[in-house]
């Protein structure tokens, strides 16, 4: 057992003790961050002149060297110390003796988490942001591939009236792109810096803590040190967010699945993205999409979880604040793979337009446009709606579509019907005519937008990833 305490205890912890309350299980992951985090904090104390240059100097080389280990596996994360923090701080100064004790000045563990905790999400919510624009960029090239793809629109899950299969995957478009805008306005909200803050109250020590914050990319100190080391109020937004993202995922493979039924054969997914049956030789299953929609519950029970765990905190840290990893770490992982297979499974999927199209021009999908016909020459609307509901009925009786009716079948109903009601209430004309604002008649101002969106998109990530590299 390898703490970094005990001074003033007379016995060792208990063995169950220790291995209920260790985190290296887990927080070993955000191992690079410790060490960022306490590379920033040796030079901040040298400035200072809380330590020597020299003492510094020592000191990186001794972090980078241990930095250099694990990454090539000479030295291995073992569960006999306590945390990950135990872990750097025991090797270092097994390392370079006792200047390694030194690295602790001013710190406390309190703020030494929260901050390698801030410094992980903070990554992660710029790859999700990355693989999020993945996302969009498929489903902006899709949306191009069929701006003019006729399918059926559905309320209640039954046809409603007909839209395109680029107005469809545009719905889901804003859908993510709500989603990645707001990852970066939690990042702005996060980005300030807890080290300094100490266990609770600061430090009698000249720290300067901007300076810190500085070289790890944040945009300033935290305000107050209480919250400094308490708040993770930004892991809650970035689970509240995974969560609507895996909502949407979620949303997107029942429809997957439901287009890739024998029943719909709107799209097939590829054979690399699909699982067969050991029993049933026939069968090629959409488990990936089911998969997605599955793990949504694990991502929302992260978020649950958290909420649950810090409602009960009085200032400042307390143990239970332990608990924001595991699920976290596990939510994290989650969403990106799903968001990671979603990509992929669309992009390799083959969208079958044919049975699309015969499937919009079945269901009288067409009956709202026929009685805007009526409407356009000049019957108020309610009664133009009585009127195509009786030629609806008449075309179930005889099993046509309406568009199969004789002239002298609209006719009965109402004098107001020419020919030209076959050219209105055609499936191009529907979806076509469509054309206000945000309806499928005029994607080529959506698709306009979005491409706009995806240029700034991939400017901002380009503008994140070089003031990263520090
Ligand atoms: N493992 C702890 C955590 O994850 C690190 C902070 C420990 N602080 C303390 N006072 N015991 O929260």
């Amino acid at each position: 057992m390898a703490q970094l305490w005990g001074g003033r205890f007379t016995k060792e912890t208990d063995q169950l003790v220790f291995n209920f309350n260790q985190s290296i299980g887990f927080d070993q992951k955000f191992f690079v961050q410790d060490v960022k985090g306490s590379m920033a904090h040796v030079r901040m104390l040298a400035k200072q002149g809380i330590i020597t240059e020299e003492e510094r100097d020592r000191i990186l080389d001794g972090l980078s060297e241990i930095a250099r280990d694990v990454a090539t596996g000479n030295i291995k994360i073992t569960d006999t110390y306590e945390d990950i923090h135990s872990f750097v701080e025991a090797n270092l100064t097994a390392r370079i003796g006792n200047t390694g004790k030194k690295l602790h000045t001013g710190r406390s563990r309190n703020d030494q988490v929260a901050l390698d905790m801030r410094l992980f999400i903070r990554d992660e919510i710029d790859e999700t942001a990355l693989l999020l624009l993945g996302l969009l960029e498929t489903l902006y090239r899709l949306m191009g591939e069929h701006e003019h793809t006729y399918m059926p629109g559905f309320t209640h899950m039954q046809k409603a009236q007909p839209v395109t299969l680029a107005h469809h995957l545009g719905a889901y478009f804003e859908m993510f792109k709500r989603d990645h805008r707001k990852l970066y306005s939690i990042r702005e909200r996060m980005n300030v810096c807890p080290l300094g803050s100490g266990a609770l109250a600061g430090t009698t020590y000249p720290l300067d803590r901007d300076y810190v914050a500085k070289i790890l990319g944040f945009d300033k100190a935290c305000d107050n040190s209480m919250d400094g080391v308490s708040d993770r109020d930004y892991v809650i937004e970035f689970l509240s967010a995974l969560s609507v993202t895996m909502m949407h995922l979620s949303r997107l493979s029942e429809e997957i699945i439901i287009w890739n039924s024998n029943e719909y054969r709107f799209i097939e997914i590829d054979d690399t993205y699909s699982t067969g049956s050991s029993i049933m030789p026939q069968k090629k299953n959409p488990d990936i999409a089911e998969l997605i929609r599955g793990k949504t519950g694990r991502v929302y029970g992260a978020l649950i979880s958290l909420l649950t765990v810090m409602k009960g905190i009085p200032l400042a840290y307390d143990k239970d604040m332990q608990e924001d990893k595991e699920m976290t770490f596990d939510a994290i992982d989650t969403a990106k793979g799903c968001i990671h297979l979603m990509n992929g499974m669309l992009s390799t999927s083959k969208f079958n337009k044919e049975r699309m199209e015969t499937s919009a021009k079945q269901g009288y999908m067409n009956a709202t446009d026929a009685a805007d016909y009526l409407v356009r020459k000049g019957m108020p609307f309610r009664d133009a709606h009585t009127v195509i509901g009786k030629l609806v009925l008449t075309a179930i009786g005889r099993g046509v579509q309406l568009d199969e009716l004789p002239l002298e079948a609209w006719k009965k109903e109402s004098n107001l019907f020419e020919n030209d009601i076959y050219d209105a209430i055609s499936l191009k004309t529907c979806v076509e005519r469509r054309k206000t604002k945000g309806a499928p008649g005029g994607m080529e101002d959506e698709l306009k937008l979005s491409a706009g969106y995806l240029k700034t998109a991939k400017e901002t990530a380009k503008a994140l990833a070089d003031r990263m590299k520090l």
